[in-house]
């Protein structure tokens, strides 16, 4: 069974007003558990919008979001358990550290859960190391972190509520490529050790290539596509019409092959790709 579902989820901003935008339009999509899922689209395409009905910080206009088959707005508890269930984290987190270390700023969330100390300290101490930050950090302010280390921090803070589902709102902007790196890094390791969903946006189809098993394509507030990585990426075609690119590897394959090399295009892994090279030129020599 998925662990999350949205069904026919509809939602309209500014109804009634000359503003009115339906920034989605019917829209269903299963997330099954333990999967990485990218979510890709152009600007203004409802990327943020349905990651945000996903754990009821939207209300949908109609239609349901289900988290392990029940729908989320049924009471006011399962509103406020989807919030636990489902972790989102904000764009641009780091913007919400607040406390006066790094170590409270983890443990807020926890702290809201009635948790016990014990409980809640070695959370603390097990979101930071699948962020990344030595122990000597959680002592520091957040202010004196650098901005890769800031990221991390307040990523540590949703995971240790120790949601069932992990939501990362373009978690590698702004960063440097180092700072992306490692951010890439902590998604697929946080998901290896707790076999946590995590749904992320993405601006870089690399990044998708790289993690995602599934990548889920938005357009005008609709899902045109949503399946394995290896097959949305065969469609590059279709993602240039919605302005949208395949990873850099793809591309290269791309070009190549209309210069007369028999390669496939629904490459985006880097040792696949070797690989193929290889098999290629081979052929050539032989030729
Ligand atoms: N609070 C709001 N009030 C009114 N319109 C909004 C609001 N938030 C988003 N919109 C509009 O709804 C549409 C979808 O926006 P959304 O933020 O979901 O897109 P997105 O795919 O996340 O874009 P981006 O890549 O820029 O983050 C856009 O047309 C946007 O202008
Ligand atoms: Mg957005």
């Amino acid at each position: 069974m998925a662990i999350l579902e949205v069904k026919n989820l509809t939602h309209t901003y500014s109804e009634g007003s000359p503003f009115r935008i339906d920034a989605l339009k019917g829209v269903s999509a299963s997330f099954e558990k333990g999967e990485i899922i990218a979510v890709i689209g152009h600007t203004g395409s409802g990327k943020s919008t349905l990651l945000m009905h996903l754990n009821g910080l939207l209300k949908p206009n109609s239609g349901e979001v289900l988290y392990e088959g029940k729908n989320i707005w049924e009471s006011k508890i399962s509103v406020k358990n989807a919030r636990f269930n489902v972790g989102f984290c904000f764009q641009y987190p780091e913007h919400q550290l607040f406390e006066s270390t790094v170590e409270k700023d983890i443990a807020f969330g926890p702290k809201n859960m009635n948790l016990s100390q014990e409980e809640i300290k070695a959370r603390v101490k097990e979101a930071a190391e699948y962020a990344g930050l030595k122990p000597e950090l959680l002592q520091k302010s957040p202010f004196d972190l650098s901005g890769g280390e800031k990221r991390r921090a307040a990523i540590a803070g949703v995971m240790a509520m120790k949601p069932g589902v992990l939501i990362l709102d373009e978690p590698t902007a702004g960063l440097d490529p180092k700072g992306k790196t490692e951010i890439i890094q902590l998604i697929k390791n946080y998901n290896r050790h707790t076999g946590s969903t995590i749904i992320f946006v993405t601006h870089s189809m690399d990044d998708a290539a790289l993690v995602a098993d599934k990548v889920l394509v938005m357009s005008g507030g609709e899902i045109v596509m949503y399946d394995t990585a290896k097959r949305v990426f065969s469609h590059n075609k279709e993602l240039e019409e919605l302005a949208l690119s395949v990873p850099e590897i793809t591309n290269l394959f791309i070009k190549l092959n209309k210069k007369g090399f028999d390669l496939p295009l629904n490459v985006f892994d880097v040792n696949i790709a070797k690989d193929a090279l290889l098999i290629a030129l081979r052929r050539r020599a032989n030729d």
